[in-house]
């Protein structure tokens, strides 16, 4: 094993963060997105609120957060793609170099994630064009939920929106870190912020807040399936944007004097409170509609809007949102693009802009699957889900936390403790809590969660 020291770097010296907060907002950027503002309340709303909610703190502060810090730990130690950087730490841990194969995971279940990411997101930027027209205003909630339906069933529209969503994310992750992601970072997501905060103050206005309250806070344990910490998990680490490459690929250019502890924090705070404030201001508008907190996906885009065509200034506001949405997503796709894009001009000596057309483009093709998944192939369906459903349970549920439980393996037992404890930077007790999870806590949990999916149940 190598000697140590603090201040040694081990790899080619990249692009780096030009300050601290463009590294905090860009990895908030990626953790923010559909999974906080559309998937956590929808979820929640299925299984049962309160309960949920609890569970899916707890895997994001014992399992997420510990997570989160070794792959920042993995990125800067190796300052290379996902792939490189994991051999780069493994050879200097000695080991094999087969671990760069945990990198080749993470970065494919990024780049699958990236096919049904766009079109969701093409779901909201379609949704502006919509709200600006004043469609909302004074409409049913048959009409609403018919301009909904209407979308879905239309694959020509949906290929276009999501080509639109792809090629946004080219055109910045082509224009590099300082210059493209660190950029978009800092314009979208403070306003993505103010948004949002204006939409919970509003849902306190309707009269249904504390209803709105009570059933995401108010534990309901009888609603709670085993199958809901299995969701739990696979939220928690797809939130937090964990074992898709993307926070390590972030901490690759995250400068030496940074405390990824800190950063993380930040991170993990932020993400969690956006889900929360999502949740607290569309359970409310629920309510006060009388719809359904358990509608599934449709939630966001169907009550939602319902909302903005009885509020005043609801056309200018459900604009807004639908902005805000899209830039939200946005940070996602270039976070769920960038590990790809560092990995081939690593790997093939290709330039920036070859990689992300070809990526892009790929990426776009794939997308196609969970298009059709709504129209012409709806009721194609393997083991009762559709390719979309299929895709979104294999990644989450499964390649999700297959990718953490290696990454945190890797940390806990392959890497040195020098290394970590130098790397981290972290008080003496918080790094003996951030061991005894990385090495027993998240893979005995990640593992439990395994044998219950192929359905050797543990408990
Ligand atoms: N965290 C993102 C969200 O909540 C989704 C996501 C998962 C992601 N893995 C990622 C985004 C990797 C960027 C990069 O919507």
């Amino acid at each position: 094993m190598l000697p140590v020291s603090k201040s040694q770097s081990l790899g080619p010296s990249r692009a780096k963060w030009s300050n601290p907060w463009a590294f905090i907002l860009a990895t908030t950027g990626s953790a923010v997105g559909l999974g906080n503002i559309w998937k956590f309340p929808y979820i929640a709303g299925e299984h049962g609120g309160g309960a949920f909610i609890l569970v899916y703190l707890i895997c994001i502060l014992l399992l997420g957060l510990p997570v989160m810090l070794a792959e920042m730990l993995i990125g800067r130690r190796g300052k290379s793609s996902p792939v490189g950087s994991l051999s780069v730490v493994a050879r200097e841990a000695g080991s094999s170099p087969l671990w760069k194969g945990v990198g080749v995971l993470a970065v494919t279940t990024g780049f699958l994630i990236l096919t049904f990411y766009i079109v969701v997101s093409g779901w909201a930027f379609s949704y502006i064009t919509i709200a600006a027209s004043g469609t909302f205003t004074g409409a049913t909630a048959q009409q609403i939920d018919d301009l909904y339906q209407v979308l879905l069933s239309d694959p020509i529209r949906l290929a276009s929106w999501s080509a639109v969503v792809i090629f946004l994310t080219m055109f910045i992750v082509n224009r590099g870190i300082e210059k493209g992601i660190e950029k978009a970072s800092y314009i979208l997501m403070p306003g993505l912020f103010v948004i949002l905060l204006i939409l919970v103050c509003y849902a306190m206005t309707t009269g249904h807040f504390g209803e709105g309250l009570r059933f995401m806070f108010y534990p309901d344990f009888q609603k709670l399936s085993v199958d809901s910490v299995l969701m739990a998990l696979g939220q928690a680490f797809f939130s937090l944007s964990l074992g898709s490459a993307a926070t390590m690929v972030y901490g690759s250019y995250m400068p030496q004097h940074l405390s990824i502890g800190k950063t993380a924090l930040w991170v993990a705070g932020m993400d969690t409170l956006v889900a929360l404030l999502a949740g607290l201001a569309i359970f409310p508008l629920v309510m006060a509609y009388g719809l359904h907190a358990d509608s599934g996906p449709g939630l966001i885009f169907v009550t939602l809007p319902l909302a903005f065509g009885q509020m005043p200034f609801g056309t200018f506001i459900g604009t807004l949102f639908f902005i805000m949405l899209t830039f939200a997503t946005l940070t996602s796709t270039i976070a769920l693009l960038e590990p790809s894009i560092s990995w081939l001009t690593e790997r093939l000596r290709i330039s920036r802009f070859q990689a992300c057309a070809v990526a892009g483009l790929v990426v776009w093709v794939l997308s196609l699957g969970t298009v059709f998944s709504f129209n012409i192939w709806a009721d194609k369906t393997v083991f009762g889900k559709t390719f979309f459903e299929l895709l979104d349970y294999i990644t989450s549920a499964w390649m999700l936390p297959l990718g953490s439980l290696l990454v945190a393996l890797f940390c806990g037992w392959v890497m040195a403790r020098a290394v970590s404890a130098s790397e981290l930077n972290l008080s003496q007790r918080a790094y003996v809590l951030w061991r005894a999870s990385i090495r027993y806590v998240a893979p005995v949990a990640i593992l439990m969660i395994f044998l219950n999916a192929i359905g050797l149940n543990p408990f």
